[in-house]
């Protein structure tokens, strides 16, 4: 999966008496922002109101992003319509569907789509005023039931972004869900796992999430299940400002009114809070989190702790292996007693000829001592 990413915020820029121009830079890259797109693909600048309709007369400009000759950034601009006042944002999508901008979670699974390129919109803008939006920017994806929008940062900081493990567990959930009371009809695209569904399926679940970042997969979790009661995405104290915006009611409502959806710290190398603690938790999700061997003994011994002395708690983990060392995870949940349930592997869209890539889904039990 590559996305398109600000590495300067659009801003204004005024020629002569009336026109106006917005100009970013942006770059392609993988979710760890290791590589760079590869391939030459067509993106477009677009300009919207906040809500994604477009603006009237804006007309949107094409720039090519020569992957080939190894690009690492390009500037895109465009006109801003002489009589716009008010607020605005801009918009980049590659051109090409074949490469899906993957607008849609279910993007994200589409054996037809040879790659995923996911669009980027940028903070509103007030082009009346010479003020420069903040380092964040936004993602939407149409699900089933309407959409998902995630705020994320600009720059480069590991807990501010969406994560590939993150998105295709995310994509895997939205269109599980309106099958979990009638799983004979799930469609044959879906990777099965039997376990999960019936746990999903059941009423009043208590969901706890680690490592949640931005928060995409306990969003997508609360807007596509119904039966949940308590969900919480935790994380370390520098996600808490993206989890305040995205969790915000002005952002995201669950699909149910008697969800309750919150965030808080929860660091893996500390006691678990007391809320936590004394919590009987259903479900534990764990997105992108073990790809630091370093820090993967405090997350074993976090879940252990989150397991207490009852034995009911499911794991749910997605994660892209990226090194041999990640394995050891799966030594250290084995001497905790958590075992391996079911898996399954989704293959990831790449446009590149990074092909075999895929995300690995595993569902823990609590294992018998
Ligand atoms: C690669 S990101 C994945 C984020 C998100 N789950 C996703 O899939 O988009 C890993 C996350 O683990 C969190 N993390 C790393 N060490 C942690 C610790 N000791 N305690 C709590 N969270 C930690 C990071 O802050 C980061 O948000």
């Amino acid at each position: 999966m590559h996305y398109i990413r600000f590495l300067k915020v659009p801003r204004l820029i005024r020629i002569g008496r009336d026109q106006r121009t917005l100009t970013a830079k942006i770059t392609i890259t993988t979710d760890l922002g290791e590589s760079f797109l590869a391939t030459d693909v067509v993106v477009e600048a677009l300009l919207e109101f906040p809500s994604g309709v477009p603006i009237p007369n804006a007309k949107q400009s094409r720039h090519t992003w020569a992957g080939k000759n190894g690009m690492r950034s390009i500037e895109v601009s465009i006109a801003v319509p002489r009589k716009h006042t008010g607020l605005l944002r801009m918009s980049v999508r590659a051109v090409e569907r074949k490469y899906a901008d993957v607008e849609s979670l279910q993007d994200t699974f589409s054996p037809a789509l040879p790659g995923g390129i996911v669009a980027v919109n940028s903070m509103p803008i007030d082009i009346d005023s010479s003020h420069t939006s903040e380092a964040l920017a936004k993602r939407r994806f149409s699900t089933n039931l309407g959409s998902i929008s995630i705020w994320e940062e600009t720059g480069e900081s590991i807990a501010r972004h969406i994560w590939d493990a993150g998105l295709v567990l995310s994509s895997y959930i939205s269109q599980l869900s309106p099958y979990l009371k009638t799983p004979s009809t799930t469609p044959k695209i879906l990777p099965r796992l039997p376990n999960l569904e019936t746990l999903l399926a059941k009423p009043n679940l208590n969901i706890l999430e680690l490592g949640a970042g931005c928060g995409i997969v306990g969003l997508t979790f609360a807007h596509s299940l119904p039966d949940i009661s308590t969900i919480t995405l935790t994380d370390l104290p520098e996600a808490t400002e993206i989890l305040d915006l995205n969790l915000s009611p002005a952002n995201f409502t669950p699909k149910s009114a008697s969800t309750t959806i919150s965030h808080q710290v929860l660091d893996w190398s500390e006691p678990l809070p007391s809320n936590i603690s004394s919590t009987k938790w259903d479900l534990v999700l764990v997105a992108d989190c073990t790809y630091n061997p370093d820090v993967v003994p405090d997350l074993v011994k976090t879940l252990g702790r989150v397991r207490g002395g009852s034995r009911g708690v499911v794991v749910l983990l997605a994660m892209k292996v990226r090194h041999e060392s990640e394995m050891v995870f799966f030594d250290l949940m084995g001497e905790s007693s958590f075992e391996v349930i079911e898996k399954c592997k989704i293959p990831l869209p790449m446009v590149d000829d990074e092909e075999g890539q895929e995300i690995e889904i595993f569902v823990f039990g609590s294992g018998k001592r």
